[in-house]
């Protein structure tokens, strides 16, 4: 059976390229079939069209506009994700908080990415702030997780797979930013086998 991703980002896509491409080759037995982003200019939209996945912008503007709350956002994504009927949900660069408005429809069906280890540099910015974080001697290295999202906690949440990334002394931010990147479209593809093979044993 082909497992149905419906995946949320907000910008470039890096990672969603990593995993159309995983789906196409096989090594993912999945699909990726619908792309949402709250930013229009996103790349993953355009990534999505090339892959001729549905490609959908749900703005957060018009309800801001009408004193409309983070709530109702969600509650009208959770509408548009679940027509996609999805196995599992994948935030791959998604930089907006989800409420529980959205994340209720889908217990231990939505995982996360983050460039970090679990409980360090949540929020945005996580690998230029571990790259300040080492210049001050306070960690020998960071890394990249997958989690669960459960609540409204950010980046954090039952961890599902994660790796360390050492910084080397000559590192440059390029550098590091780029060492993350190599492991995050790898652990991704991990993390994501690993979530839906959970799932099945959790259905079965
Ligand atoms: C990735 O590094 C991902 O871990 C991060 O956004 C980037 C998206 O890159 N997510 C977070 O920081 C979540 N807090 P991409 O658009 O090239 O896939």
């Amino acid at each position: 059976m082909t497992n149905r991703l419906v995946f949320l980002a907000s910008g470039n896509g890096s990672n969603l390229q990593a995993v159309l491409n995983a789906c196409e080759t096989g090594e993912l037995p999945a699909q990726v079939v619908a792309v949402i982003s709250d930013h229009k200019a996103a790349y993953a939209l355009v990534r999505a069209k090339q892959h001729s996945v549905p490609a959908i912008y749900h703005a957060w503007k018009p309800y801001k506009g009408v004193g409309q709350s983070r709530q109702e956002y969600d509650t009208d994504l959770a509408e548009i994700v679940a027509s996609y009927n999805p196995d599992l949900i994948v935030l791959g660069g998604w930089m907006r908080i989800l409420t529980m408005s959205f994340l209720s429809h889908f217990p231990m069906r939505v995982i996360n990415l983050h460039p970090a280890l679990p409980g360090t540099f949540p929020g945005t910015h996580a690998i230029q702030r571990a790259y300040k974080a080492i210049q001050r001697d306070e960690i020998e290295h960071t890394g990249v997780m997958v989690h669960f999202v459960p609540d409204e906690g950010v980046d954090n949440g039952p961890v599902i797979a994660k790796e360390i990334v050492p910084i080397y002394p000559q590192d440059s931010l390029e550098n590091l930013e780029e060492r993350i990147h190599a492991v995050e479209h790898r652990l991704l593809i991990k993390g994501i086998a690993a979530a839906l093979a959970k799932n099945s044993i959790a259905t079965q």
